[in-house]
Parts: C-alpha cells; sequence; structure tokens
C-alpha cells in the first residue's frame, strides 16, 4: 500500500489524512505551521475517540489509525509517498512554489494531487517538469463524511494517473466522479443557481429568506433551504466561490453574483458562525416564519430547480461529466434528494425547456437561456 503525503493540515487536510489513514495508508500530515499541526492532531484524535465511543471503532483499531498518521512541518518527510495531496490556501503562486519543490522531493512515479476548489489543475501542474503525474482530487467538506470526491484530469495529466486515482479513491470507499478541468469543476459550476436565483428572486420581492428556504425544503425536499445553507457554508466564502466562478467563465451572465450576499458578507453577516447572516442565529432571537402559501412555493421552487437543471444540461453538453456522474456528484457532494437530470426527465424535458423560455421572454436576460441540449432533446422527443 503507498504511502499518503497530504500537504497542508487545514479543515480539508486533515480530513482527508483521517480518510486515508482509516484506509490503512502510512499519511504524512505537513503544514508551515507547527499550531496548525498541534490542533489537527488533537483533532482528529477526539474525532477518532468518538468513533471508538460510538462503537464505529475498536480501541486497537484507534490506535492502528493514529499511529499510521505522521505529523510533521517538513515536506521532506513526502520523500518515499506514491500520492501527495496538496491542501493549503487557495494562491495560484503559492500552489506553483509548493508543487515546484514538490517535485524535488518525491520520486518520479508518486503522484502530485491538488484539492483546490477553484483553480485549473492544468495551471497548478505547468510548474511540473513530469506534468503527466499532475491530477486534481476534489473531497467535499467534511471528508470523511461527505461520499464524493471529483477526479480531474488536466491536459496534461497520463491515463495512468487517472486510472490510478480512480482506483485509490473508490477503495477509500468514495464515490469518484471524472469531470473536466473547468471552473467549479462539477458541483461547484451546477450548484450555483440553487444560491443565485433564490437571491435573484429575494431580491426582486417575490418572497422573503424564510418563504424561500420553506418552499426549496418543503416542495422541493432539499434538506436546506438555500438561505439556510448559504449562512451555513459563510457568505465569504459562498460569495468568493460564485465570484471566482463568474470572472472564470468570462463573466457569463448566468453566474453574476448578487449584491445582496455581498452586502451580507460585507457587513460581517457570515452566517452561523459570526451569529447572523441571513438569519440572526444569537439565542432567544426567533427565526421569521415562512408563508406558508403552497402557489407562490411551487413557483419558487420552479424556478429554482429548471435553473439548476439548464446548469446540469450546460455541464453534460459541454462534457464536463457524464451523465451519471452529474448526478452522482449532486446526490453524493450536496445531499441533493435527486440527481437534476434525472430529476428533469421526472419533470418532463418538454415542461423545463418551456419554464426556462418563459423566464427568456419575460427578462431578456442571458442568464435564463435555455441550454442547446436540453432544446435538441425535446425536438427529437416532439418528432419520435
Ligand atoms: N474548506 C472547504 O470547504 C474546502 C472544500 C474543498 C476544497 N477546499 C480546498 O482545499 C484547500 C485547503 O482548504 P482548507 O479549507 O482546508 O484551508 P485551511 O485554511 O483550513 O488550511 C490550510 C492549511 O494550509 C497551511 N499552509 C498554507 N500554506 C502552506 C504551505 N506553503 N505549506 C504547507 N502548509 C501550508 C496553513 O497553515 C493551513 O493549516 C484549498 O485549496 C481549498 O480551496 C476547501
Amino acid at each position: 500500500m503507498i504511502a499518503i503525503g497530504v500537504l497542508g493540515a487545514g479543515t480539508m487536510g486533515s480530513g482527508i489524512a483521517q480518510v486515508a489513514a482509516q484506509a490503512g495508508h502510512i499519511v504524512y500530515l505537513v503544514d508551515v505551521n507547527e499550531s496548525a499541526i498541534e490542533k489537527a492532531k488533537a483533532n482528529l484524535e477526539s474525532i477518532l475517540s468518538r468513533l471508538v465511543e460510538k462503537n464505529k471503532l475498536s480501541s486497537e483499531e484507534y490506535l492502528q489509525i493514529t499511529n499510521r498518521i505522521k505529523y510533521s512541518s517538513d515536506i521532506l518527510s513526502f520523500q518515499t509517498c506514491g500520492l501527495v495531496i496538496e491542501a493549503i490556501i487557495e494562491k495560484i503562486d503559492v500552489k506553483h512554489k509548493v508543487f515546484e519543490q514538490l517535485e524535488g522531493i518525491v520520486s518520479k512515479d508518486c503522484m502530485l494531487a491538488s484539492n483546490t476548489s477553484s483553480l485549473s489543475i492544468a495551471s497548478i501542474g505547468s510548474v511540473l517538469e513530469k506534468s503527466d503525474r499532475i491530477i486534481g482530487i476534489h473531497f467535499f467538506n467534511p471528508a470523511p463524511l461527505m461520499p464524493l470526491v471529483e477526479i480531474i484530469p488536466a491536459v496534461q495529466t497520463s491515463n495512468e494517473t487517472l486510472e490510478t486515482a480512480k482506483k485509490l479513491i473508490t477503495s477509500w470507499k468514495k464515490t469518484a466522479c471524472i469531470c473536466k478541468d473547468t471552473p467549479g469543476f462539477i458541483v461547484n459550476r451546477v450548484a450555483r443557481p440553487f444560491y443565485g436565483e433564490a437571491l435573484r428572486i429575494y431580491e426582486e420581492g417575490i418572497a422573503d429568506f424564510a418563504t424561500i428556504d420553506w418552499a426549496m425544503t418543503k416542495i422541493g425536499g432539499f434538506r436546506m433551504g438555500p438561505f439556510t445553507l448559504m449562512d451555513y457554508i459563510g457568505n465569504d466564502v459562498n460569495y468568493a466561490v460564485t465570484e471566482s466562478v463568474f470572472a472564470a467563465f468570462y463573466y457569463d451572465p448566468r453566474f453574476k453574483p448578487s449584491f445582496t450576499q455581498k452586502r451580507h458578507a460585507e457587513a460581517g453577516f457570515l452566517g452561523r458562525k459570526s451569529g447572523r447572516g441571513y438569519y440572526n442565529y444569537t439565542d432567544g432571537v426567533e427565526f421569521p416564519k415562512a408563508i406558508e402559501n403552497f402557489e407562490l412555493g411551487q413557483q419558487i421552487f420552479d424556478r429554482i430547480i429548471v435553473m439548476l437543471i439548464n446548469e446540469a444540461y450546460d455541464a453534460l453538453f459541454l462534457n464536463v461529466a457524464s451523465k451519471e456522474d452529474i448526478d452522482l456528484a449532486m446526490t453524493n457532494g450536496v445531499n441533493y434528494p435527486k440527481g437534476l437530470l434525472n430529476w428533469a426527465d421526472e419533470l418532463g424535458l418538454e415542461w423545463v425547456l418551456s419554464k426556462l423560455e418563459n423566464l427568456f421572454n419575460e427578462y431578456g436576460e442571458d442568464r435564463y437561456r435555455p441550454n442547446p441540449l436540453l432544446k435538441r432533446k425535446v425536438k427529437e422527443m416532439k418528432l419520435a
């Protein structure tokens, strides 16, 4: 079994280290910051002891797993690794420097992966001499609990690197979805309208936060409504992802960020972590009540779901991933109740298209343009 290197012992790095160690690998967890290493060690030990308390791990397994994780502040520890996964700060110049350094340390067969959410894998790999070993391995937070891992081959990546990475991640009992090296990969691209369209509906004064959340949970069956979810993710983080996807798509209006979210982030209304976001989480403050009007709720749900489906169709149309992987990614990465492409079939493609055409005609905005593949499918169905 190969040894795994994880660079960056923050939220993601420590979670990835736990997954790899639980799968039986020796893991070298490295961070430049000594206090980050100590924090990761304490966190991991407490998470694993809770698993023992819940009888999900035996005391013997606890010892084996904790013994497999080697903490260090020196990247020379990666010398014997077969794969190094980088999970450091999301800055391309820092990643470039680190990958250049890594290549000087690891063996020539060692695969080099990045857990980046928004940067191009091709760019990260561009600093490598043996660039066919670069790959994106994108875990979701919290890594030990979320089943999805997006695997992103760059234009430089060899088939062997891709196949080995896929096999490895599957052996860690994760759902591996292969996707193209395009902004937001699958989940962070396809999910944008869940937030963006909800914000737009609010900005138009159609409904308040609580009512939109109620519509999406009670009528749509989503586990969390968009505003509750944005408050959970953090408005600063969610806004930054939207802005980076928007810029990366050359400012396609489909991904336009919202002033409402920007203002909330600017005001420090970041969500749960700051005690206030779209909702006030202070003890004793009552949550606003939704207007439980089913006709309005249905309108809200219809508008958001057709926008999500349009985005899923766009990912399929541009071969970002297979139909199966696009649906798996949304159910396994962000807990959607159904895969969007299957959901579209259930709702009827003609109905989805007509809703989008209505929005497009009403607003005249490019944001609502129906995807060509969706249009083609409806046309074919009508001819058949
Ligand atoms: N947090 C998420 O929900 C999430 C989800 C998926 C992917 N990601 C991606 O994972 C990566 C890490 O995110 P995070 O949330 O774990 O960040 P984090 O801030 O929690 O942790 C980053 C760690 O990297 C360390 N670090 C910074 N520069 C370093 C260097 N040069 N060498 C070694 N260590 C260094 C820091 O000390 C810190 O401990 C980013 O690329 C991010 O986009 C984050």
